[in-house]
């Protein structure tokens, strides 16, 4: 049998509400100084205000970082870090979208002052532990609360993972009340990020084992099923539910089942023209699954059912993952994402340049189930034009 190594957080907490149960959670954990690492937009709208009372309650001191922004750059973990050394902390709490959760994680390593930011880049570079984290996500898309990985804004273009299992969560609390208020167009991007993390898993070239497969595609099934309600009825409790849980899920599969062509290729899209991250993913997906056909169709076929589940599916695997590509076009459309690079007002003469970048992200690539040229990076830009 292939060797496996899988892991996973251990201990998650799932129902609306559940985040009013935070302070009880940290308490537990022993917990006494928590720092919550978040953005302004999660303050703004409220959506700290059941678990800071529960803090209170539980009379724990609280300190909030509340500067991450998207993709977030070095300079904003930086600055976490010594606000979090200056208020002398011994729990962090990731509170927000992949932005605000990826700091916390980096923020939980680096406040012990051992290794620098610089240091950890890379696989398996941080030596030591962390402090006590809890994961509390408010998008249904990175998985990033059940990952271990943490992405970082390096350049003016490029971005930087940590690899790490420490990065691991000890705890995630997922209530899907706070993702009610996500706008459509987030919840349609962050939505079709979490489904790539499950397809790409699921066709994963090295390390696809049948725990991240079995993880794919129950991921899928929720996602495929509820994503349309959850953008177009966004205070659908049932949907949004479905769709966060999945979005983890999809988080444990490709945190052991890395993620490959689909996002090798989105990143490039993010970096230059600042793309979100989801949206990327949707602009090329169609297209990679086309691309990748001659070697994945029968695995695509076996995730169609979950995805096109009243549909008549043809015999022929390679029909079934053209199927699969028209429909996710149809869905980015029907989701109000745009669906070609000339809507995101990209320059044609800009291909080979992203091409370029594309084939610099082979910790990505390596997983494909087909081998990715140059040539075939700009050809599969050039249909997604
Ligand atoms: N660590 C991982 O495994 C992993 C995986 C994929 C992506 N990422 C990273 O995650 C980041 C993207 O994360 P994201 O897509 O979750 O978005 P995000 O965290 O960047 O947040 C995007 C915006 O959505 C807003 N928002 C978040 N939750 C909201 C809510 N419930 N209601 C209203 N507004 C809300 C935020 O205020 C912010 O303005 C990128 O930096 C990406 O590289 C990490
Ligand atoms: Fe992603």
């Amino acid at each position: 049998m292939q060797q496996i190594h899988y892991s996973a957080v251990s201990d998650v907490l799932i129902g609306s509400n559940t985040s009013g149960q935070l302070g009880d959670m940290a308490a537990a954990m022993g917990i006494k100084r928590a720092l919550i690492v978040t953005d302004p937009g999660i303050l703004q709208f409220g959506l700290l205000n059941a678990a800071r009372d529960n803090l209170k309650a539980n009379q724990i001191e609280l300190s909030i970082y509340s500067d991450v922004v998207a993709d977030p750059p070095e300079s904003v973990v930086i600055k976490a870090v010594t606000a979090a050394q200056a208020f002398g902390c011994d729990g962090v709490i990731g509170f927000g979208g992949g932005s605000s959760m990826d700091v916390a994680k980096l923020l939980a390593v680096l406040i012990k002052g051992e290794q620098p930011l610089a240091d950890i880049y890379g696989v398996d570079q941080i030596r030591g532990g962390r402090l006590p984290l809890i994961q509390v996500p408010t998008t249904a898309g990175t998985g990033s609360e059940a990952t271990m990985v943490s992405i970082i804004t390096t350049g003016e273009t490029t971005k930087a993972g940590v690899v790490s299992r420490t990065l691991l969560a000890d705890k995630i609390i997922l209530d899907a009340t706070l993702t009610l208020g996500l706008p459509p167009a987030v919840t349609a991007a962050t939505g079709i990020d979490a489904m790539v993390h499950a397809i790409e898993a699921y066709t994963s070239a090295r390390l696809k084992n049948s725990l991240s497969d079995m993880l794919a595609r129950e991921a899928l099934r929720l996602m495929a099923d509820n994503i349309t309600t959850a953008v177009k009825q966004g205070d659908n409790l049932e949907a949004r539910s479905a769709m966060l849980l999945g979005a983890m899920l999809a988080g444990q599969a490709f945190a052991n089942a890395p993620v490959a062509a689909v996002h090798a290729l989105a990143y490039p899209l993010g970096g230059n023209y600042h793309i979100p991250h989801g949206l990327s993913n949707a602009l090329v997906l169609p297209h990679v699954l086309r691309f990748n056909a001659p070697a994945a169709a029968h695995l695509y076929a076996e995730l169609a059912p979950l995805i096109l589940p009243n549909h008549t599916l043809p015999a022929d695997p390679v029909a079934v993952s053209d199927m699969l590509a028209a429909h996710f076009l149809d869905l980015a459309a029907e989701l109000g994402l745009q669906t070609t690079l000339r809507e995101m007002n990209i320059a044609e003469t800009d291909l080979p340049m992203l091409a370029e970048e594309a084939m610099l992200q082979q910790r990505l690539l390596i997983n494909n189930p087909r081998e990715v040229s140059y040539d075939d990076a700009l050809s599969i830009y050039q249909q997604a034009f």
